[in-house]
């Protein structure tokens, strides 16, 4: 059975990847917050890390290694809108600096330290849940309004095109998820959350045929950015 690492699970698209990788793989659902209990099954391992406190991320991966774990795939999943989530950031170095330290540093610290427990597995894969709004395809005003959010997924598509030049036995790629209905989406967003999770994990099981440190969106489309 595969081992699977998704961050940000307790909540939104993470929960819905956690819940439907844990049909027929080991997940370690990495959160900050509590797992919500209905949720829980054998297959599902609730690990409490704030993906921003690098110690306890260090340790968790010293555990895998300790424990000869193979980590099949890494979804860097958790990721944060900016401010309390619902206010756009104009000029606000604090939030701003907070956004990039959540969407771009955490996940890379998180694939950093795990690389060992990847490159025990067959065909290792990190899946990094980016967005269009990180794209210069598609900058438009909104885009540019929420700017600590937009860059920072930029920042977040060129880390993973970095990682997959550094780890080129790990297929690495940045997905857009869609628009959907979380916190961060919002009630008017066109997909649900379990939807965007099925597309994502109907792209990890064609992985191999896609290229490694590229950006694609949740359909399976590649994306210009
Ligand atoms: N929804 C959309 O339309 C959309 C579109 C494009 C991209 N995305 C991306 O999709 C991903 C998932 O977002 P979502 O829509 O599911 O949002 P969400 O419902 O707001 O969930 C965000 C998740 O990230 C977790 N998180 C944030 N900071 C964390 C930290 N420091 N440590 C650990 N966990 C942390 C949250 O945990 P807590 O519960 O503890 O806060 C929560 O589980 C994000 O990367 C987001 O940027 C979403």
């Amino acid at each position: 059975m595969k081992n699977i690492i998704i961050t940000g699970a307790n909540r939104g698209i993470g929960l819905e990847l956690t819940k439907l990788f844990a049909q027929d793989c080991i997940v370690y659902a990495l959160c900050r917050g509590d797992f919500p209990q209905d949720a829980l099954n054998d297959h599902i391992k609730v690990i409490k890390i704030d993906i921003t406190d690098e110690a306890a991320v260090a340790k968790f991966a010293a555990e895998l290694d300790a424990a000869q774990v193979a980590i099949d795939l890494l979804i860097n999943n958790a990721g944060m809108a900016g401010g309390d989530d619902n206010l756009m950031v104009k000029v606000d170095v604090s939030s701003a600096t907070q956004v990039f330290v959540t969407n771009v540093v955490a996940p890379m610290s998180v694939s950093l330290h795990v690389t060992n427990a990847l490159k025990r597995a067959d065909k290792p894969a990190m899946i990094a849940i980016s967005s269009r709004m990180g794209t210069h395809a598609l900058l438009n005003d909104y885009n540019a309004e929420w700017w600590p959010y937009s860059a920072s997924k930029a920042a977040l598509g060129m880390a993973v095109s970095a990682f997959a030049i550094n780890e080129p036995t790990v297929q690495s790629i940045s997905v857009h998820p869609g628009w959907v209905k979380t916190r961060m989406g919002g009630d008017d967003a066109a997909l649900e959350p379990a939807e965007s999770a099925r597309d994502i994990k109907n792209l990890y099981e064609r992985i191999d045929e896609l290229e490694s440190g590229s950006m694609y969106n949740h359909d399976g489309k590649v994306m210009d950015w």
